[in-house]
């Protein structure tokens, strides 16, 4: 499928750096940029040869500035429901591949743009950024998962906070709620993003993608059954190559070389 909205490049590290590209809206996410992201999104996850991915927006003033509300003030009561589950199928794909994934919020990131940085597996944030969640200022709610990753990321009661205000907050607030993993200046967002990727990276392939389904897996679940997935994810990477490679490694005293199998 070709993309009008998006510019994909993979680099030599297997870092794919995902942009979208729709500036002069602030790089809203219209129905056909969502369309793009769920194609570009199973592309990554059946393309062995990429590892991880950044997602930023192109321009300096905005990752994402959230669903398009043309669009959104268009739809039927049922085009809305399936607006909805499109979305959140298409970012519930982006948080459960076995790759990491960083949002590079390189300026506004409202509404969906919170969404789609949430299901990420880190953020960080340029000085300048700025992030909320301002549906109720809209007469709805969010759609893409809003209600549902801010309060397992930064807790009930400052999610509500924002979510009930509807009132953006700027990247140093962000830091200290732990709705951003760091706060970079805009300048260097995207190296600190592929540096921190290229540290993940070094590490175990399949470590990687178990425990992030580990803890995908449990925030869902009680905790007895969340231990009881981790035993199992456990005793998944102890019988890998790379268990070998990395403990062998340890005791000869030399670094480990990952084959990811
Ligand atoms: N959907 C559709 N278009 C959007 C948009 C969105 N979510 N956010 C911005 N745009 C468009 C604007 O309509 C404008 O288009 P135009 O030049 O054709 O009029 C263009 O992007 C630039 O935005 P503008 O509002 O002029 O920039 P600003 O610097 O004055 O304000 C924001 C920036 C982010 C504060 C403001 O654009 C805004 O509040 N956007 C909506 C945020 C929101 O509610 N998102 C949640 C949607 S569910």
């Amino acid at each position: 499928m070709p993309h009008s909205y998006l510019l994909v490049e993979v680099d030599d590290a297997g870092i794919a750096l995902v942009s979208i590209n729709r500036p002069d809206k602030l790089n809203a996410l219209s129905g056909a940029v969502v369309a793009e992201l769920e194609d570009v999104f199973a592309g990554i996850a059946r393309d062995s040869s990429i590892r991880a991915l950044i997602l930023t927006g192109v321009g300096e003033k905005a990752f994402v500035a959230g669903a398009d509300i043309q669009e959104l003030s268009q739809l039927t009561a049922f085009e809305a429901r399936q607006f909805a589950v499109r979305g959140q199928r298409t970012f519930r794909m982006l948080e459960t591949m076995p790759k990491p994934s960083v949002a590079a919020i390189n300026g506004y990131a409202l509404g969906g743009g919170l969404e789609l940085a949430m299901a990420c597996t880190v953020r960080f944030a340029a000085e300048s950024a700025k992030m909320g969640q301002p549906e109720v200022k809209l007469g709805i709610i969010p759609g893409y998962g809003g209600t549902q990753r801010l309060p397992r990321l930064v807790g009930r009661g400052r999610a509500l906070e924002l979510l009930l205000s509807g009132e953006p907050v700027p990247a140093a607030e962000a830091l200290r709620i732990g709705l951003v993993n760091a706060v970079v200046p805009q300048c260097d967002l995207l190296s600190h993003s592929r540096a921190w990727l290229g540290k993940i990276l070094a590490n175990a392939p399949l470590a990687l993608g178990l425990v992030m389904e580990a803890v995908d897996a449990g925030l869902n679940v009680s905790l007895e059954e969340g231990l009881r997935f981790e035993a199992a994810a456990f005793g998944v990477s102890a019988a890998t190559e790379d268990r070998r490679e990395g403990t062998r490694a340890f005791l000869e005293k030399r670094r480990a070389v990952f084959a990811g199998k």
